[in-house]
């Protein structure tokens, strides 16, 4: 069982990868939480970590002494990752299970993201957590091996396996997207590959919202923990998705719709990589919005 947390102390919640799209977020929703250590490459809100090196990450949990680490940092450039396997290793995988096991010694929980690229694409219907991952790139195979990794460790831990992150920061199709409606009059853009779209705040929203259930002592752990589809609701293609941002914005480019096969990439990308949350659903009770709903919450905002 989780250790619960006593009700005269807030915990203290170690956030790795605060500068990123989802890490950025956890930054402030965590903040209803508990204590947030928000750590970074740069150390732009705290204590800096380069998750390349291992005795800086041990020595980080143990100054910290954590009551939840919440890692949102990963090596996410999933083309350049096609020629640079062994960064994209160590960050998604080997650091992963280090910090598996490092909290594992201690009984703290750890909630860490993974990717609907772990799949292939071709199953044809959306993917539960029971299907078998078959990664097409690098970067799905790094982040598999980190799943595995954590999941080895034996570390109290949730993995929530996530897709097509945008928001209101980083680099994203949405903020690409508005560039890219202000400098051209006609944009081509993929209308073969379908998956879901995620509001960064919205699975940042949702993951406090969990790891408050845990840390209050109202979800066991030993009995729901590891892996958990959790994307935006609903399903569309890049193409129908820049066009959702296109109607919304009011801008003026020409959309085309074309096959993958002339958006030349180094890495391949699933076809049709739609996650299904029923397991995370109804473990949690939560459910996320349509993604047409979360897209307007953002634009609104940005
Ligand atoms: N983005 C997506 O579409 C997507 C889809 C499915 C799953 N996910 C998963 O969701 C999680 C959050 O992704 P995100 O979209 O927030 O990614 P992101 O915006 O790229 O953020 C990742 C963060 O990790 C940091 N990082 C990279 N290498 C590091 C290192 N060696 N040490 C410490 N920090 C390092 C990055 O720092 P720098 O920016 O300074 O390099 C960045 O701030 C990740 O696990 C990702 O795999 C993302």
């Amino acid at each position: 069982m989780t250790p619960k947390i006593q009700a005269d102390r807030r915990p203290t919640l170690l956030l790795i990868g605060a500068n990123g799209q989802v890490g950025w977020e956890l930054r402030r929703t965590l903040a209803s939480v508990g204590e947030v250590i928000a750590a970074s490459l740069e150390g732009e809100y705290g204590p800096t970590i380069d998750l390349m090196d291992p005795q800086a990450l041990a020595r980080l949990i143990e100054d910290s002494r954590p009551d939840a680490l919440i890692n949102a940092a990963a090596y996410t450039a999933v083309d350049k990752a096609e020629r640079d396997r062994a960064t994209a290793q160590r960050v998604n995988a080997e650091a992963v299970g280090e910090m598996g096991a490092l909290l594992a010694e201690r009984g703290t929980p750890i909630i860490h993201y993974s990717t609907d690229f772990v799949f292939s694409g071709t199953l044809g219907r959306p993917y539960t957590e029971d299907d078998q991952p078959d990664p097409l790139n690098v970067y799905g195979e790094t982040k598999l091996d980190g799943e595995r990794a954590l999941r080895d460790s034996g570390a109290r831990a949730l993995i929530f396996r996530t897709s097509w992150v945008y928001g209101a920061r980083g680099q994203n199709f949405l903020l690409t997207m508005r560039r890219l409606f202000q400098e051209r009059e006609e944009l081509r853009v993929v209308d073969d590959q379908i998956g879901s779209p995620t509001w960064s705040r919205m699975l940042a929203e949702v993951t406090a919202q969990v790891l408050y259930r845990v840390l209050s002592g109202d979800l066991d752990l030993d009995r729901i923990g590891g892996l958990y589809h959790l994307t935006g609701s609903g399903q569309i293609s890049w193409y129908g998705f820049a066009q959702a941002i296109l109607e919304a914005t009011g801008a003026r480019t020409r959309l085309i719709p074309i096959p993958s096969s002339e958006y030349q990439a180094p890495a391949r990308r699933p076809a049709f990589s739609v996650l299904d949350n029923t397991r995370f659903e109804e473990t949690f009770g939560l459910r996320m919005p349509d993604w047409r709903l979360s897209l307007a919450q953002c634009l609104e905002e940005l």
